[in-house]
């Protein structure tokens, strides 16, 4: 089975497309010497590392998961405080400058009070800088390697109990308008294709560091799972990305994401 826990261990080695859009992410967010840094939904705290160098501030890193902090104290404990926490329980009010949130945001079960909480922890000036999935076809390989699950024989009837955990909006205005409701000023929503070739088993391993935890947690499905589902429906999955190789053998891998940036006034 497959949840932020369970993928924990090997998370830092195998996430290597949720760090490429961090750089980018952080670029955005401008960090200076001096801010106070929270980082929501921190995972192993690899990229929390990365916000530590750039500020002699104080950098906290939220998560859910208790492996993820587990990992993450780990490896970095001694330079950043790690706290197990959601984004709908952020209670720390007017304590940063700067919010970076990366890969999270579409896991946020209730993300209007999440960003009103993020709001608050906010000082007068302070900025969020946000990276997600984004729109319902989110990753056209992940959706097509899914519907494997729904055609198959062994996995079809249990599939039809799976409820997607996570959320898409289509407009990057449909992202700006949870900001602005509570109050912030957006500075920047984009909504961007970003395509990389890869092979076969390194998409898998990209499916394996964030969307296996909802297809294939369960948690995700409203009956017991069968046994052996799980096993099949990773061989059916990895047997998809074979299938949509190119010509020169490598999957064209395309993902939609959200870039959002605003500042409480
Ligand atoms: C794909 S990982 C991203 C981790 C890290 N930010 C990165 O970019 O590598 C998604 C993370 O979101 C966390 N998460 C899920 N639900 C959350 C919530 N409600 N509030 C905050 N974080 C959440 C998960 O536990 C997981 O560690």
């Amino acid at each position: 089975m497959s949840n932020f826990t369970t993928i924990a261990p090997k998370y830092q080695q195998t996430a290597t497309l949720q760090k490429s859009a961090s750089e980018h992410l952080l670029d955005m967010l401008a960090i200076s010497r001096t801010d106070d840094v929270l980082d929501l939904g921190c995972g192993t705290g690899h990229i929390t590392q990365a916000i530590r160098l750039q500020t002699d501030g104080f950098v906290v890193g939220i998560d859910p998961s208790e492996g993820m902090i587990v990992e993450a104290r780990c490896n970095f404990g001694q330079n950043v405080a790690f706290h197990v926490g959601s984004a709908e329980g952020l209670n720390m009010p007017g304590q940063f400058d700067a919010i970076f949130c990366n890969s999270a945001f579409q896991w946020f079960r209730q993300p209007s009070l999440a960003v009103s909480n993020c709001h608050a922890a906010l000082r007068t000036g302070g900025r969020i800088a946000v990276q997600a999935p984004a729109r319902s076809n989110y990753c056209p390989n992940f959706v097509r390697a899914t519907e494997s699950l729904k055609h198959d024989c062994h996995t079809q009837q249990t599939f039809a109990h799976f409820h997607a955990p996570w959320f898409f909006l289509e407009t990057a205005q449909d992202y700006s308008n949870i900001f602005t409701t509570v109050g912030l000023r957006v500075l920047m929503s984009e909504i961007e294709d970003i395509t990389q070739h890869c092979s076969p088993a390194k998409a898998f391993e990209i499916f394996e560091s964030g969307a296996a935890a909802g297809y294939l947690n369960p948690d995700c499905y409203d009956i017991d799972l069968p046994s052996g589902y799980i096993s099949i429906a990773r061989e059916l999955i990895a047997r998809s990305f074979h299938a949509q190789v190119e010509s020169d053998g490598q999957v064209e891998l395309t993902f939609s994401r959200i870039y959002l940036l605003a500042r409480k006034p």
